[in-house]
């Protein structure tokens, strides 16, 4: 299953190159379905979510070829033969449900396997699957599966999301672009990979405004052409490498980064006292001995991101005082806690609520990781104790950061992988 056996205490520094992001590769990917003919994806990250993503549209009748020198992903969905996503890679990668939209736009119909939950929480769909119902399909779901199905067209419709969902913000967007008439999503994920998103589906010639905000308007159009599309840095591999110079007292220039989607962990970390500046298309990060406790709670895009709550908690057992962590968004993403109290951290779990005495000295351990962000936690607190860490399961890692263990062993980090 793959360890990671860390020495600590080295403080990091150096350069890195942040590499696409795993959250806007997975949708735009997807959003290839919508067209026939070769789509160009670039700064592909090398993740197995992105090798999921990619066996399910080969699956469907895709034809993919990869340029890792490049970092880019070619995707021909000239024939798409198949509007089924099979359990075993549903169940593999939840975001497989991005396809739905695509397919039932594309094709009239599409057969998803019901994503379970996962570690962090139940994760249901129901917002996806009322958008579609919005746009004139009819939906069955039975023996594990949902089915999609409409009549000739999709037509458009207004939604109001209950929850400023991302994936069904996305999946809805991207049925929306080849529907009938006009669509309005309202209270709409806002995060930056939305609009990035919004930018591919633009690119491929669909009309799309207000992306980035609560209010996305879309006007139907016949037909989606190929594209070519970069995919935007990845603010939540930067925002871990952020802390992981912070918290190691280091040093560390973080290259191929936008500022502007790191605001909320940028403002947090200054505000417990670590130094940070911005350069254009770079942000460079000093640690110092003794962070101050900081609160967050966490809210959908802009408010502090939910896939940075399990950093900041190691971040904040490593400074000085106790702090209050609030997840608004999982019901059940504390995995992390029980590992790094192992560690050393002492954290009270109540409901949704964890409070952090800080100022203490991470000590080595074995630990596992539970889910993708749960793990990158642990490789902070290892980074920061002063003695051997060993960290399993690390396919979880593996899923959404790019050879996370070269990265820092590029910054003087004691890391290899067992
Ligand atoms: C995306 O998941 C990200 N994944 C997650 O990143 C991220 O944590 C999450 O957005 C929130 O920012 C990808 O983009 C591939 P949601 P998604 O729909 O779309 C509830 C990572 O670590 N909800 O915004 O599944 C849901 O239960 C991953 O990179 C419904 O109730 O998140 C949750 O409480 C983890 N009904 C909340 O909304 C629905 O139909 C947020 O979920 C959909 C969601």
């Amino acid at each position: 299953m793959g360890v990671f056996l860390i020495d600590g205490g080295i403080p990091l520094k150096g350069s890195v190159r942040i590499s696409g992001a795993k959250n806007a590769i997975l949708p735009t990917l997807a959003a290839c379905l919508l067209t026939e003919g070769k789509s160009v994806l670039k700064d592909v990250p090398d993740l197995e979510d992105v090798h999921t993503m990619c066996g399910l549209l080969t699956s469907l009748g895709a034809n993919i070829s990869f340029n890792t020198i490049q970092k880019e992903i070619t995707v021909d969905t000239s024939h798409i033969h198949e509007h089924t996503a099979p359990y075993e890679l549903v169940n593999t990668m939840r975001a497989s449900f991005l396809v739905m939209g695509p397919l039932l736009a594309r094709k009239g119909r599409a057969r998803v396997s019901l994503p379970g939950g996962c570690a962090i929480g139940s994760r249901p769909v129901d917002l996806h699957l009322k958008g579609f119902s919005a746009l004139g399909a009819n939906i069955n779901t039975g023996h594990g599966y949902v089915e999609a199905q409409v009549r000739g067209k999709l037509t458009g419709a207004r939604i109001y999301l209950d929850f400023p969902s991302v994936g069904a913000t996305e999946n809805i967007l991207m049925a929306a672009v080849l529907a009938k008439g006009q669509t309005t999503i309202e209270n709409a994920a806002t995060e930056p990979e939305i609009v990035d998103l919004a930018t591919m589906l633009v690119s491929m010639g669909a009309t799309v405004t207000g992306a980035g905000t609560d209010t996305i308007r879309v006007t139907g159009t016949e037909q989606l052409n190929p594209a070519e599309h970069t995919i935007i840095p990845d603010r939540i591999e930067a925002g871990t490498f952020m802390v992981a110079a912070a918290m190691t007292g280091g040093n560390v220039l973080l290259k191929n980064v936008l500022p502007d989607h790191l605001k909320p962990v940028t403002a947090k970390l200054r505000e417990a006292g670590v130094e940070i500046s911005e350069e254009l298309g770079c942000i460079r990060v000093k640690g110092l001995e003794k962070p101050k406790a900081v609160d967050i709670k966490t809210h959908p895009h802009p408010g502090f991101p939910t896939d940075m709550q399990a950093q900041m908690t190691s971040f904040l057992s490593f400074a000085e005082g106790t702090s209050m962590v609030v997840e608004t968004i999982f019901e059940n993403r504390f995995m992390h806690v029980s590992e790094l109290k192992r560690m050393g951290a002492r954290i009270k779990i109540d409901g949704r609520t964890a409070i952090i005495e800080g100022g203490i000295p991470f000590m080595g351990a074995q630990v596992k990781a539970t889910d993708l962000r749960a793990g990158a936690a642990l490789i902070l607190a290892g980074l920061c104790a002063k003695d051997k860490t060993e960290i399993s399961d690390i396919y979880h890692i593996d899923r959404g950061y790019e050879k996370m263990e070269e990265k820092l062993k590029a910054l003087g980090a004691r890391i290899c992988r067992l």
